[in-house]
């Protein structure tokens, strides 16, 4: 499926054909291939481990990481207007402190992304900033960047939290799972576990690493794996948690076998779509992952619906504990 932003900026082809792009975290749909027909000459940086894969699966050279490493100039950015208003403001200012004084930068945003309300603080931001064309209920913001210095280490909040009778000391980044706050789901997960979380663990779609976080103090499990697409929440776990091992990945065979537990809150949403596709691929996959008598921990919202394709991979499945909004699985 084209993103619609994508259909907006396929009416400028014709301005962009032949230059060296830099493309900041885009839809994994078919643009940047639509691009480099036109003889554009990509670099494309992302944050998201599920797209660079999708985009890679495209024949496509991805960047992935936290921050975007020194390289040469483009001759113009294309960046994503992100929702979360630090996440933006992280992205603007790595930009402008890893590429020249001058570079042009087309900004483009659905409406629900803020866009509209974009304009003016970009303007302040750089001095200047245009609207360039509006269809699809997207807008397109031309712009030149101003080089200002800044690390991604500015941006790391630091935070402390109680949950069932510890005190988790942690930080955050803007663009991250639940930024500066312990979700309810995982909070209630925590306040119920049904035994001591020992062996060797995995916390799958760790985030910043406050499950883990939490087991490494209360139990000090012999091995603690976290693994986690999110470029900016997998620099976090690594501080987090500097003696555990933080893993980049989207799915189950990134991360090793014969485990004694594998614990989750996992996604339900990829790129605004509500998706329940990881958390399903992550119950099928778990029994081959697991050694004998090994055991899947799960939080989840009371109406996604695990109870059955955790049945059918398990012998037994327990509820827990559940309140109105979530519930605990244990299955093994
Ligand atoms: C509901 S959050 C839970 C985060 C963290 N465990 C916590 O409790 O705060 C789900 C996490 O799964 C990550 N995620 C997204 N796609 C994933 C995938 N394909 N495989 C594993 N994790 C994924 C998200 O980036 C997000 O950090």
């Amino acid at each position: 499926m084209t993103a619609p932003e994508s259909r907006l900026l396929e009416r400028h082809l014709h301005t962009l054909a032949g230059q060296r792009l830099l493309l900041v975290n885009p839809p994994a749909d078919e643009l940047p291939t639509r691009l480099r027909a036109e003889g554009c000459d990509l670099r494309i940086f992302h944050q998201d481990l599920n797209a660079a894969r999708q985009l890679e699966q495209r024949g496509l050279a991805v960047e992935y990481g936290p921050w975007l490493a020194p390289a040469e100039a483009p001759q113009r950015v294309l960046l994503w207007q992100m929702k979360a208003r630090a996440w933006h403001a992280l992205l603007l200012d790595m930009l402008q402190a890893e590429l020249p004084e001058g570079t042009p930068l087309w900004l483009v945003g659905e409406k629900r992304s803020g866009i509209q309300s974009s304009l003016k603080p970009l303007k302040k931001r750089l001095g200047q900033a245009e609207v360039l064309d509006k269809a699809r209920h997207c807008t397109l913001i031309a712009s030149r960047l101003q080089a200002a210095p800044s690390r991604l280490e500015d941006h790391l909040q630091s935070q402390q939290t109680e949950v069932a009778g510890e005190t988790l000391r942690w930080q955050s980044l803007p663009g991250v799972f639940a930024h500066g706050r312990l979700d309810a789901g995982s909070r209630f997960l925590l306040e119920h576990l049904p035994r001591p979380v020992e062996g060797q663990v995995l916390d799958y779609g760790a985030g910043v690493g406050l499950l883990s976080l939490y087991l490494q103090q209360r139990f000090q499990p012999q091995r603690l794996v976290l693994l986690e697409p999110d470029a900016l929440a997998l620099a976090c776990a690594r501080r987090n948690l500097p003696q555990a091992h933080a893993l980049a990945g989207t799915r189950l065979a990134d991360a090793p076998n014969g485990l004694d537990w594998i614990i989750s809150n996992p996604p339900f949403h990829q790129r605004q779509a509500q998706s329940v596709d990881v958390a399903l691929a992550l119950i099928e996959q778990a029994p081959a992952h697991l050694r004998a008598g090994g055991r899947l921990l799960l939080v989840a919202n009371r109406f996604l619906p695990y109870h059955s394709p955790l049945s059918a991979a398990f012998q037994q499945v327990d509820i827990v504990a559940e309140n109105p909004q979530y519930r605990v699985y244990l299955a093994q």
